[in-house]
């Protein structure tokens, strides 16, 4: 069966024609409005607690979501429902409370909006929001996104990779590193007032990490264009790495020598690596990793090597022991 999306880049000719897709896409919007009433499970931190202290065990999940789409990942896991997608959120900026990150996000002012691409490079450039949809071209695929909270979801992202940016302003031979950092506007982001944080959020990827064709820089989900609370309206997806990765709201990025500095991993270092690959064999000093809770299923699933895809990235981390990666 063909669909529009697809967790790996699709042929031009593999793609769903447009009046079909936008018929399903109806269809999955009525879907989410029947999935919607159903309450998800609060899982709250507080401040001073690293991200998923109080992830709820399989017990207190969500009622299953009959109604979910027929949209699936290359594994067959079927797609979040849009309002699962929107409603259920970390963004620490905003608030520690995932469903009021919706509500407290709404009027967040992503427009105009730029984004700077700087440092070791031959071309360094600030694009517009504008300028970014028209240059590179939109793509569909569907990825899991594995929080480090042991949560997850299958996400249907509209966006472009990352690679195609960063070939753009020539990365010079010195960069190793790529740095992403988040707006700071603590006057529309109430969250950026928690002295336990250092604002900017900020995180990073080794240059071959970010030049890995999974890595995408996500504009839209389900065909919309991406809402505040999902990191509107330009955010990283990494999908082989823990949610964290995934920065919302770019800014900044710049190529450099040096390893970045991330939030999580400033915070508590023991807790939150570099790398933070998704891996069932590492546990979190305070849970384990080895199963996870699909948002929207009632049982807890394995988690897989890399959030399952090993095919794509294994190869960057060859030599390394994972068992110390956290
Ligand atoms: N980016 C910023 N700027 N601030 C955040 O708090 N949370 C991260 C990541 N990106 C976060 C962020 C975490 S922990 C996860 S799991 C994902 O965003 C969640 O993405 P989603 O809300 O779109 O599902």
């Amino acid at each position: 069966m063909t669909h529009p999306y697809q967790s790996v880049p699709v042929r031009s000719s593999e793609i769903t024609p447009r009046d079909v897709y936008l018929s399903r896409r109806d269809f999955i919007k009525a879907a989410g409005v029947i999935a919607g009433s159903v309450a998800l499970a609060a899982c709250l931190s507080s401040p001073e607690d690293a991200p998923g202290m109080t992830d709820t065990p399989a017990g207190d999940s969500p009622a299953p979501d009959v109604n979910r789409p027929a949209f699936t990942d290359e594994l067959g896991d079927p797609a979040n429902t849009f309002e699962e997608i929107t409603n259920y959120n970390n963004y620490y900026e905003f608030s520690t409370n995932k469903e009021a990150v919706a509500p407290l996000s709404k009027n967040f002012t992503t427009s105009p909006w730029t984004v700077e691409v700087y440092g070791m490079v031959n071309k360094p450039k600030t694009f517009g929001v504008e300028d970014i949809l028209k240059l590179f071209p939109q793509e569909e695929r569907i990825y899991r996104l594995r929080c480090v909270e042991a949560w997850s979801m299958v996400i249907p992202w509209n966006g472009f990779p990352l690679a195609s940016l960063l070939n753009m302003v020539e990365p010079t031979s010195d960069a190793k590193y790529v740095r992403f950092e988040t707006v700071y506007r603590p006057e529309e982001m109430k969250g950026q007032g928690s002295p336990f944080y250092p604002w900017p959020y900020q995180e990073g990827l080794r240059l071959d990490e970010a030049m890995n064709d999974l890595t995408l820089i996500a504009t839209g989900i389900y065909g919309e264009t991406i809402l505040p609370q999902n990191g509107a309206p330009l955010r990283l997806v990494v999908p082989w790495k823990y949610g964290f990765k995934s920065i919302k709201s770019i800014v900044k990025i710049e190529l450099t020598d040096q390893r970045p500095n991330t939030l999580w991993n400033t915070v508590a270092p023991n807790e939150y690596g570099f790398y933070a690959n998704v891996n069932p064999n590492v546990d979190h000093p305070r849970w384990s990793q080895a199963s996870e809770r699909r948002i929207g299923e009632f049982t807890r699933r394995e988690t897989l090597m890399f959030n399952g895809y090993g095919e794509q990235v294994a190869y960057l981390y060859e030599g390394m022991d994972l068992s110390l990666q956290y």
